[in-house]
Protein backbone atom coordinates (compact mmCIF):
# COMPACT_ATOMS: atom_id res chain seq x y z
CA UNK A 1 0.00 0.00 0.00
CA UNK A 2 1.05 3.09 -1.02
CA UNK A 3 1.11 6.35 1.15
CA UNK A 4 0.67 8.73 -1.88
CA UNK A 5 -2.08 6.94 -2.84
CA UNK A 6 -4.20 6.44 0.53
CA UNK A 7 -3.04 10.52 0.07
CA UNK A 8 -4.85 11.37 -2.62
CA UNK A 9 -7.47 9.14 -2.56
CA UNK A 10 -8.59 10.93 1.11
CA UNK A 11 -8.19 14.04 -0.79
CA UNK A 12 -10.01 13.48 -4.11
CA UNK A 13 -13.37 11.38 -2.48
CA UNK A 14 -13.29 10.02 -5.87
CA UNK A 15 -14.18 6.09 -4.64
CA UNK A 16 -16.91 4.16 -2.61
CA UNK A 17 -14.13 0.95 -1.80
CA UNK A 18 -10.75 0.81 -3.11
CA UNK A 19 -8.75 -2.71 -2.13
CA UNK A 20 -5.74 -1.72 -0.93
CA UNK A 21 -3.99 -4.90 -2.75
CA UNK A 22 -2.09 -8.28 -2.66
CA UNK A 23 0.91 -7.08 -0.57
CA UNK A 24 -0.60 -7.08 2.82
CA UNK A 25 -0.95 -11.16 2.82
CA UNK A 26 2.60 -11.58 2.21
CA UNK A 27 3.19 -9.73 5.58
CA UNK A 28 -0.02 -10.50 7.45
CA UNK A 29 -1.40 -14.51 7.83
CA UNK A 30 -5.41 -14.39 7.36
CA UNK A 31 -5.60 -17.08 9.71
CA UNK A 32 -3.32 -16.02 12.74
CA UNK A 33 -5.52 -12.99 12.71
CA UNK A 34 -8.97 -15.28 12.69
CA UNK A 35 -7.37 -17.56 15.48
CA UNK A 36 -6.33 -14.53 17.50
CA UNK A 37 -9.79 -12.71 17.22
CA UNK A 38 -11.40 -16.17 18.10
CA UNK A 39 -9.29 -15.91 21.25
CA UNK A 40 -9.96 -12.50 22.39
CA UNK A 41 -13.60 -13.14 21.67
CA UNK A 42 -13.30 -15.79 24.13
CA UNK A 43 -11.39 -13.40 26.87
CA UNK A 44 -12.76 -10.33 26.64
CA UNK A 45 -16.47 -8.75 26.34
CA UNK A 46 -17.85 -6.45 23.46
CA UNK A 47 -19.16 -3.65 24.67
CA UNK A 48 -22.43 -1.76 22.47
CA UNK A 49 -21.24 0.85 20.19
CA UNK A 50 -23.72 3.81 19.05
CA UNK A 51 -26.50 2.98 21.22
CA UNK A 52 -27.48 -0.50 18.25
CA UNK A 53 -28.51 -3.74 19.41
CA UNK A 54 -26.64 -6.07 18.02
CA UNK A 55 -22.89 -3.68 17.33
CA UNK A 56 -20.69 -3.87 19.61
CA UNK A 57 -16.28 -3.43 19.41
CA UNK A 58 -13.76 -3.41 21.94
CA UNK A 59 -10.32 -1.06 21.04
CA UNK A 60 -7.05 -2.13 19.56
CA UNK A 61 -6.03 1.27 20.95
CA UNK A 62 -6.82 4.19 23.17
CA UNK A 63 -6.05 7.55 24.77
CA UNK A 64 -7.62 7.25 27.99
CA UNK A 65 -5.47 5.49 30.73
CA UNK A 66 -8.60 4.64 32.67
CA UNK A 67 -10.33 3.32 29.89
CA UNK A 68 -7.99 1.52 27.50
CA UNK A 69 -9.85 -0.94 26.30
CA UNK A 70 -13.38 0.55 25.53
CA UNK A 71 -12.00 4.40 24.53
CA UNK A 72 -12.18 3.80 21.02
CA UNK A 73 -15.47 2.32 20.90
CA UNK A 74 -17.77 5.63 21.12
CA UNK A 75 -18.58 7.84 18.30
CA UNK A 76 -16.35 11.04 18.39
CA UNK A 77 -18.74 13.55 16.63
CA UNK A 78 -21.87 13.16 14.46
CA UNK A 79 -23.45 14.14 11.10
CA UNK A 80 -26.82 14.86 11.29
CA UNK A 81 -28.24 13.95 7.23
CA UNK A 82 -29.13 17.81 7.45
CA UNK A 83 -25.24 18.22 7.80
CA UNK A 84 -24.94 19.30 11.41
CA UNK A 85 -22.05 18.28 13.26
CA UNK A 86 -22.35 17.22 16.74
CA UNK A 87 -19.00 16.74 18.60
CA UNK A 88 -19.48 14.35 21.35
CA UNK A 89 -16.28 14.66 23.20
CA UNK A 90 -12.94 15.97 22.55
CA UNK A 91 -11.17 14.62 19.99
CA UNK A 92 -8.09 12.44 20.57
CA UNK A 93 -6.19 10.46 17.73
CA UNK A 94 -5.80 7.27 20.35
CA UNK A 95 -2.13 6.28 18.93
CA UNK A 96 -1.34 3.88 22.33
CA UNK A 97 -1.34 0.79 21.45
CA UNK A 98 -3.89 -1.50 24.43
CA UNK A 99 -3.08 -5.72 25.62
CA UNK A 100 -6.05 -6.49 22.86
CA UNK A 101 -3.92 -4.39 20.53
CA UNK A 102 -0.76 -6.09 21.45
CA UNK A 103 -2.19 -9.30 19.66
CA UNK A 104 -2.87 -7.34 16.44
CA UNK A 105 0.48 -5.96 16.14
CA UNK A 106 1.16 -7.00 12.57
CA UNK A 107 -1.91 -5.30 11.58
CA UNK A 108 -1.44 -2.10 13.01
CA UNK A 109 2.55 -2.61 12.14
CA UNK A 110 1.99 -3.17 8.59
CA UNK A 111 -0.20 -0.04 8.31
CA UNK A 112 1.72 1.81 10.13
CA UNK A 113 4.41 2.15 7.33
CA UNK A 114 1.81 4.27 5.39
CA UNK A 115 -0.42 6.24 8.20
CA UNK A 116 -0.25 7.75 11.76
CA UNK A 117 -2.44 4.32 13.22
CA UNK A 118 -5.18 5.18 15.40
CA UNK A 119 -8.21 4.27 16.92
CA UNK A 120 -8.33 1.01 16.11
CA UNK A 121 -11.19 -1.65 16.87
CA UNK A 122 -12.45 -4.69 16.83
CA UNK A 123 -16.53 -4.62 15.49
CA UNK A 124 -18.90 -6.91 15.79
CA UNK A 125 -22.00 -6.91 13.84
CA UNK A 126 -24.51 -9.55 14.70
CA UNK A 127 -27.09 -11.65 12.62
CA UNK A 128 -29.48 -9.08 11.32
CA UNK A 129 -28.20 -6.06 11.98
CA UNK A 130 -28.64 -3.12 10.10
CA UNK A 131 -27.14 -0.22 10.73
CA UNK A 132 -28.77 3.82 10.00
CA UNK A 133 -27.23 5.58 6.91
CA UNK A 134 -24.97 8.34 7.93
CA UNK A 135 -21.70 10.11 7.33
CA UNK A 136 -18.61 9.96 9.64
CA UNK A 137 -17.68 13.64 8.28
CA UNK A 138 -15.63 15.44 5.59
CA UNK A 139 -12.60 13.72 4.58
CA UNK A 140 -12.81 10.81 6.53
CA UNK A 141 -12.24 7.29 5.31
CA UNK A 142 -11.94 3.75 6.89
CA UNK A 143 -9.51 1.07 6.67
CA UNK A 144 -10.92 -2.40 7.36
CA UNK A 145 -9.44 -6.07 7.69
CA UNK A 146 -12.64 -8.18 7.11
CA UNK A 147 -11.82 -11.11 9.47
CA UNK A 148 -15.26 -13.57 9.51
CA UNK A 149 -17.94 -12.37 6.74
CA UNK A 150 -19.69 -14.26 4.19
CA UNK A 151 -21.85 -12.77 0.88
CA UNK A 152 -24.77 -11.72 2.78
CA UNK A 153 -22.99 -9.05 4.72
CA UNK A 154 -23.14 -5.92 3.05
CA UNK A 155 -21.56 -2.26 2.79
CA UNK A 156 -23.84 0.22 1.53
CA UNK A 157 -21.93 3.48 0.23
CA UNK A 158 -24.07 6.51 -1.37
CA UNK A 159 -27.17 3.57 -2.63
CA UNK A 160 -24.47 1.25 -3.90
CA UNK A 161 -24.23 -2.28 -2.46
CA UNK A 162 -20.58 -4.13 -1.44
CA UNK A 163 -19.53 -7.31 0.09
CA UNK A 164 -16.21 -6.86 1.51
CA UNK A 165 -14.32 -10.31 2.04
CA UNK A 166 -12.37 -12.32 3.89
CA UNK A 167 -9.41 -12.42 1.81
CA UNK A 168 -6.29 -11.22 3.78
CA UNK A 169 -6.69 -7.45 2.09
CA UNK A 170 -7.21 -4.50 3.63
CA UNK A 171 -11.00 -2.15 1.37
CA UNK A 172 -10.74 1.25 2.13
CA UNK A 173 -13.88 2.98 2.57
CA UNK A 174 -15.24 6.48 1.95
CA UNK A 175 -17.32 7.44 5.18
CA UNK A 176 -17.86 11.04 4.15
CA UNK A 177 -20.25 9.45 1.42
CA UNK A 178 -23.51 8.31 3.53
CA UNK A 179 -23.39 4.73 4.30
CA UNK A 180 -24.21 1.90 6.39
CA UNK A 181 -23.33 -1.85 7.27
CA UNK A 182 -26.41 -4.82 7.22
CA UNK A 183 -25.93 -8.21 8.08
CA UNK A 184 -28.37 -10.57 6.98
CA UNK A 185 -26.73 -14.05 7.72
CA UNK A 186 -26.38 -15.97 10.96
CA UNK A 187 -23.32 -16.18 11.62
CA UNK A 188 -21.30 -13.00 13.71
CA UNK A 189 -19.52 -10.43 11.29
CA UNK A 190 -16.23 -9.29 12.58
CA UNK A 191 -13.75 -5.94 10.87
CA UNK A 192 -11.02 -4.55 12.61
CA UNK A 193 -11.07 -1.07 11.44
CA UNK A 194 -8.92 2.04 11.39
CA UNK A 195 -10.19 5.43 10.94
CA UNK A 196 -7.83 7.48 8.24
CA UNK A 197 -8.33 11.49 8.41
CA UNK A 198 -5.94 14.39 7.26
CA UNK A 199 -4.57 14.27 10.79
CA UNK A 200 -3.59 10.68 9.98
CA UNK A 201 -0.80 12.13 7.64
CA UNK A 202 1.84 14.56 7.91
CA UNK A 203 3.39 16.72 5.28
CA UNK A 204 0.11 18.25 3.27
CA UNK A 205 1.18 20.20 0.40
CA UNK A 206 -0.85 23.98 0.81
CA UNK A 207 -3.11 23.30 -1.43
CA UNK A 208 -4.36 19.95 0.08
CA UNK A 209 -5.05 21.48 3.57
CA UNK A 210 -7.12 24.38 1.80
CA UNK A 211 -8.87 21.47 0.34
CA UNK A 212 -9.86 19.74 3.18
CA UNK A 213 -10.75 23.14 5.35
CA UNK A 214 -14.15 21.60 5.52
CA UNK A 215 -12.68 18.55 7.72
CA UNK A 216 -10.73 21.68 10.15
CA UNK A 217 -13.78 23.63 10.43
CA UNK A 218 -16.63 20.90 10.98
CA UNK A 219 -14.09 19.71 14.23
CA UNK A 220 -13.58 23.26 15.33
CA UNK A 221 -9.82 23.03 14.89
CA UNK A 222 -7.75 26.11 14.36
CA UNK A 223 -6.51 25.75 10.85
CA UNK A 224 -3.28 27.96 11.74
CA UNK A 225 -2.76 25.43 14.26
CA UNK A 226 -2.67 22.65 11.64
CA UNK A 227 -1.30 24.40 8.53
CA UNK A 228 1.95 24.60 10.69
CA UNK A 229 1.48 21.28 12.30
CA UNK A 230 0.18 19.19 8.63
CA UNK A 231 3.21 20.98 7.16
CA UNK A 232 6.13 20.02 9.11
FE1 LIG B 1 -19.74 5.37 9.82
Amino acid sequence: MNKEDLKSLLISQDFDVVCLGEDAKKHIDLKEIQATTRNVLSRYKLLGKDDYTGYTAIGLQYEDESNPLYDANGQLFFISPDGKVSQSRPIKLMTKINEVGSRFKPLIDYLSSSFRVSRGRLLKAAPGFRMSSHRDGHFCGTIHYPVFTNSQCRVEIDGRNYHLPADGRFYFINVDLPHSIANDSNEDRLHITFPVTPLSFDRWTENDISTFTPFLKQLNLSEEHYRDRLKC
